[in-house]
């Protein structure tokens, strides 16, 4: 997601000097971990701002690519000594205490005359949980988090907030967690996060009986979807969307040129892998990159060679062998679906299609978020696919009802987005 989408106005950028509120500091930082979004999967998006004693603005900085130099060096590589001597560190994400693709941010935070060290959420890692505050602690240096966290306080770290409502604390908590949902997610339910995009008409349709479903929405907005992907480490559809559309599914957007992503095809039949040649996934991704989940029992038996000598995965959702010969027609288990792909080290999805795959996760509850980009245009439900079509609700106290939701104009359509 773009900060723009999540924050609903822009901080401008500040001149150096200029003076800065708390919250203006940590809101930049926010704003400049969005910078990163798509680069630094599986790790999160962090962004740093840095002030001097008196609250102006010195620099900031994030973290720009997995394996590259974490927010916090990255705010303080211009700097001198002299800039930094009593200096005010605002950071998205309690800082590492261990060394892993760099060095610890902590460590290397602990040797500088700071004044202050302010950091947005406690980091679930148990490599850090904590750590990072603690080490800054020792070293003397001012540590707090921005908003209450009962792990911190259990190890006696301060809260900066605290002449703010709690419906204030609450809209930070939510701002710092949708940075890095992902990564959250992951730490908290050692599942991937899972995100769902629909592209619909205004009356709630993704594409007609008949298949088509080009293009219901702008120019803007598939440009953004594009982006989505590359937030996202795997995008997943169904049989019925790769059957009629044949579609790519790459990420084809100018800030990512070279972004890698993973396709996951659901194909409980082996329907896509009978006339697999002709599938377009196959033409611009690499074969490790494609994994089909097929059902327990498929008939695989004239093109399996071709198929496993590809490279693609393909992966039994269930017991019984690939080279089995009974078909069964039964959607997969989205549960089992999400640990596979968990085991297979992925972890964040979108999943984009089609009406019948989306409505399964939702059903199973078993998605986080929601991207719903809506065209000034209506299709009919009478000859249209309703992207909810498998969702039945007996009462309106049944209702799904979405939190922390946003919407963005993209062209002349509108992006809806929200957290289940
Ligand atoms: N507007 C949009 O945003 C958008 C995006 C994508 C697609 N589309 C349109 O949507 C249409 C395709 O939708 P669809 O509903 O027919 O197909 P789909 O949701 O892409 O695929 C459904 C098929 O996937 C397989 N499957 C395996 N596990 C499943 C599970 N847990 N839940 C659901 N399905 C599972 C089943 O086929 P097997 O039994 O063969 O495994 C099932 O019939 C196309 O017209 C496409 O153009 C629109």
């Amino acid at each position: 997601m773009n900060s723009r989408l999540l924050l609903g106005e822009w901080l401008p950028e500040p001149d150096r000097w200029e003076i800065l509120s708390d919250s203006q500091a940590m809101r930049l930082a926010i704003q400049e971990a969005f910078k990163g979004a798509g680069q630094t999967s599986p790790n999160p998006i962090v962004g740093c701002v840095v002030l001097d004693g008196k609250n102006r603005f010195l620099a900031k900085g994030f973290h720009e690519v997995l394996g590259g130099p974490h927010a916090e060096v990255n705010a303080l590589k211009e700097l001198t000594d002299a800039d930094v001597k009593g200096a005010k560190v605002y950071v998205t994400l309690e800082p590492c205490a261990h060394s892993g693709k760099t060095p610890s941010c902590a460590k290397a935070l602990a040797t500088l005359p700071l004044q202050q060290v302010i950091f947005g959420l406690f980091d679930p890692n148990p490599l850090v949980a904590g750590q990072g505050a603690q080490i800054l602690h020792k070293a003397g240096i001012r540590v707090a988090s921005f908003v209450a966290n009962p792990e911190l306080a259990k190890i006696g770290i301060e809260f900066h907030l605290k002449d703010v409502s709690t419906d204030v604390q609450q809209e930070w908590v939510s701002l710092l967690e949708q940075t890095c949902e992902h990564f959250l997610w992951n730490f908290r339910k050692q599942a991937p996060f899972v995100s769902i995009k629909v592209a619909s008409s205004l009356d709630g349709q993704m594409a007609l009986k008949n298949g088509e479903s080009k293009w219901i929405t702008c120019e803007e907005s598939r440009v953004f979807a594009h982006y989505l992907r590359a937030s996202h480490e795997a995008i997943l559809v169904g049989a019925g969307t790769l059957l009629t559309d044949n579609p790519k599914l790459d990420v084809r957007h100018p800030r990512f040129q070279n972004k890698v992503n993973k396709v996951v095809v659901l194909d409980s039949q082996g329907r896509c892998l009978r006339d697999f040649s002709s599938l377009n996934i196959l033409k611009v991704h690499q074969p490790e990159n494609l994994i089909f989940l097929v059902g327990p029992s498929v008939e695989l038996k004239k093109q399996k060679e071709t198929i496993l000598n590809s490279g693609v995965k393909v992966v039994n959702i269930g017991t019984a062998e690939l080279n089995a010969s009974v078909t069964v027609a039964q959607p997969l288990d989205p549960q089992l679906i999400l640990q596979q792909l968990w085991q297979l080290n992925i972890k964040s999805i979108l999943v984009e299609g089609g009406a019948k795959v989306i409505s399964s996760f939702i059903r199973a509850q078993l998605a986080q978020r929601l991207y719903v980009f809506t065209a000034p245009i209506i299709m009919g439900a009478k000859n249209g696919r309703s992207w909810t079509e498998d969702l039945a609700t007996s009462s309106m106290k049944d209702r799904i009802a979405l939190s922390w939701h946003r919407t963005q104009e993209f062209g002349e359509d509108h992006l809806f987005t929200g957290r289940f």
